[in-house]
């Protein structure tokens, strides 16, 4: 199935042969369990160009629920409100405000991904169920990760609806033009004190990833703040988890704000790629989105540490995109500030031409404007 190189992701053999236990073929969608789905599938759609795709509510049969599917190209968003007091995801908003819910992942066979991996000790969040309508059958099953986050599986291969059984498709007068991003190049989880290695664990032996890099408070530091960080991978690469947790600093880590904020672990942001990261980030800048800024400093010395790169300077300094080199390319990348009330959720932006790594070079000057933001919270 896949064209991606997997060798140059340099994943141990044997993590290529366990792959073979959970192909995953891609993220099918990310539910958020949010306040109020209708203004939030207006927000993603305002602001980030995403496409009315599919409805499910009141009218489509649902009691407790309604849920707006919004699309991007290969990126979809499944936004969640509970329309009636009580029940699990009124408790879910209650504890970590809107959040991630489920990172769903498209398979071939949802049933043997659910025993295959809770044969290797992942706890189950819902047995394999198939859903069917008029336009064929789609299977979920579902099991836990850090948190209260879930992995649904997703298998999809006899339907040919707009999203699945349960849901009608949504057509709104009202479609904006997308922003340009293609797909989701990685999700970032956020854990608790020495929690990293744990999750790291059920990575490897429930879902058979591996460990692609390693990043250590040394990386990850300033003069006040730490993190740690692994990124796991599943084999052909289209599904990296990066998993951060605090790390002792002189002040409280983002890290720390961010578990302390959203009661718990929890994704931490969702970085969705794009081709061309000047137009793209122009035009969200446009329609509202917030992002982090870095001084301009930043740019003075850039090209004497990455190199000749096709970008011209001055668009990437006026957006505040920062740039990074790895053996391989490079890569371009900008970070939103908290998408919500809550300093939890952030999303990233990311341009990869050749680069197969996460901008360790700007973690330095990405934290220090973190620290800005957090200051300004009183939560430093
Ligand atoms: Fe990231």
């Amino acid at each position: 199935m896949s064209t991606l190189d997997t060798t140059s992701l340099k994943l141990p053999k044997e993590n290529l042969e366990a792959e073979d236990f959970l192909p995953l073929l891609g993220t099918d969608y990310i539910e958020l369990y949010v306040g109020n789905a209708k203004q939030a599938a207006h927000y993603y759609m305002a602001a980030w160009g995403f496409q009315p795709v599919a409805y499910a509510g009141l009218e489509t049969g649902l009691k407790d629920r309604v849920s707006y599917v919004v699309q991007q190209d290969k990126i979809r968003l499944m936004l969640t409100s509970p329309l009636r007091p009580g029940g699990e995801i009124n408790k879910h908003i209650d504890s970590h405000g809107d959040g991630v819910k489920s990172i769903a992942l498209w398979v071939d066979d949802a049933t043997k991904s659910y025993e295959e991996t809770v044969k290797r000790g992942a706890e189950s969040y819902h047995a394999p169920i198939q859903k069917e309508d008029k336009e064929g059958a789609v299977v979920l099953s579902g099991i836990h990760t850090y948190g209260e986050t879930v992995h649904i599986f997703v298998e999809r291969k006899n339907y040919k609806g707009v999203f699945m059984p349960g849901f009608r498709p949504w057509n709104p007068h009202y479609r904006p033009s997308d922003v340009g991003l293609k797909y989701v190049d990685h999700m970032v989880g956020n854990v608790g004190w020495n929690e990293m290695n744990k999750w790291c664990e059920f990575y490897a032996k429930v879902m058979g990833f591996a460990q692609l890099v390693s990043f250590d408070d040394k990386d990850i530091s300033t003069e006040y703040t730490a993190l740690m960080s692994k990124v796991m991978s599943n084999g052909n690469g289209r599904i990296k988890f990066p998993i951060n947790e605090p790390a002792d600093g002189r002040k409280k880590s983002q890290i720390e704000e961010y578990i302390e904020f959203y009661n718990g672990a929890g994704v931490q942001h969702m970085a969705l790629a794009t081709d061309n990261i000047i137009e793209t980030v122009a035009a969200l800048r446009d329609r509202g989105v917030e992002f982090l800024t870095v001084p301009s400093s930043y740019y003075e010395d850039l090209l004497d540490r990455v190199g000749e790169i096709d970008e011209d300077l001055l668009p990437l300094k006026e957006l505040g995109i920062l740039v990074d080199r790895d053996d391989e390319g490079y890569l371009l990348q900008i970070f939103t500030k908290p998408i919500l009330d809550r300093p939890t959720m952030f999303i990233e932006i990311i341009q990869r031409k050749g680069a197969k790594s996460f901008g360790k070079g700007n973690f330095k000057a990405l934290f220090e404007a973190i620290e800005r933001e957090q200051e300004s919270r009183g939560t430093l």
